[in-house]
């Protein structure tokens, strides 16, 4: 992260530091300085709002995450999740596309390490599962990232789709050579262009989203009549969704069936999964499989 003022970098290296070292304060104290030198610079006033909610300064940290907000409105540091878990701002019905893009690209070259070795991510396996020796003609792979499960569903599907927001995850999953397309899109616009499937997945991708009903109705226009879509889901027992301290959103088992019969779905399978662990432990989560319900009965 650049300023495009040395004298401001330097001391944004400096409180960086500090900050590492465990002493917020300091840093909220130079990240103000560098941004006297660049008032203007977006990632400097997301940066201080970082140090000012470490600090416990939690109004102005605030302050600071709206001064980001007035200057990057797409937010890709995701200062409005923050705002929400700071009690300052509305729960968001999504998360900023901006800011999955980068997190992912950002993330990409040790997405897959990450994942399969220190998170013990299995939810390419459990999909897998679920379908069983069923094969499809046209799947498609929605926030397909590196290809994970592409690679766990390639030997049941004739053509593989996959789309996923991040540039970066896509490059990584073309490498594998997995899909027969692939594209940088959001998967809502990507939906509208596509041709109907009678597979389609989402692994761990749905967190991002906390309101279900957009995806949901977009999948059920390309899904066809004879056809699923699997995915998996953090879950929660409280809310119909819940935005957490990762940035990750939950759903509840009754919230997804809800939204489910709501856009045209049966629920053909749906039961706790766990998918990933964080810090060692493991993460409460849904693995779903829904049918489109007969137009006639819509
Ligand atoms: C945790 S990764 C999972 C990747 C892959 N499905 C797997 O199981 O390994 C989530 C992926 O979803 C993508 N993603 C999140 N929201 C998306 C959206 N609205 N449209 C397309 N991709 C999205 C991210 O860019 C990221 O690559």
């Amino acid at each position: 992260m650049s300023s495009g003022n040395l004298a401001a970098d330097r001391r944004f290296t400096y409180a960086q530091g500090l900050r590492q070292e465990g002493d917020p304060a300091a840093a909220a104290e130079v990240i103000a300085q560098a941004l006297e030198l660049t008032p203007g610079w977006p990632e400097g006033h997301f940066a201080l709002g970082e140090a000012l909610a470490d600090a416990g300064r939690r109004d102005d940290a605030i302050d600071a995450y709206r001064t980001y907000l007035a200057l990057d409105a797409a937010d890709s540091m995701g200062a409005g999740a923050r705002l929400h878990l700071l009690g300052a701002a509305e729960r968001p019905r999504t998360l900023s596309g901006a800011y999955v893009r980068r997190l992912f690209d950002e993330y990409a070259d040790r997405f897959d390490q990450a994942l399969v070795g220190r998170l013990q991510y299995r939810a390419p396996q459990i999909l897998r599962a679920a379908l069983g020796e069923r094969t499809f003609n046209r799947a498609l792979d929605l926030g397909c990232g590196t290809g994970l499960v592409g690679e766990a569903i390639r030997d049941i599907c004739t053509w593989l789709g996959g789309v996923d927001l991040s540039p970066a995850m896509t490059q990584a999953a073309a490498r594998k050579a997995i899909y027969d397309h692939l594209e940088t899109a959001d998967m809502l616009a990507a939906l509208k262009t596509i041709d109907a499937c009678d597979l389609m997945v989402a692994g761990d991708v749905l967190v991002y989203c906390g309101d279900l009903a957009p995806i949901f109705t977009a999948v059920r226009e390309k899904v066809l009549a004879t056809g699923l879509f699997a995915f998996t889901l953090q879950r929660n027992d409280t809310e119909d969704f819940v935005l957490g301290p990762e940035h990750r959103f939950s759903h509840s088992l009754a919230y997804v069936v809800r939204v489910a019969a709501d856009c045209g779905f049966i629920v053909q399978k749906i039961q706790n999964a766990v998918c990933r662990q964080e810090k060692g432990v493991d993460v409460p989560g849904l693995l779903a499989v829904l049918s489109p319900k007969p137009k006639s009965t819509l």
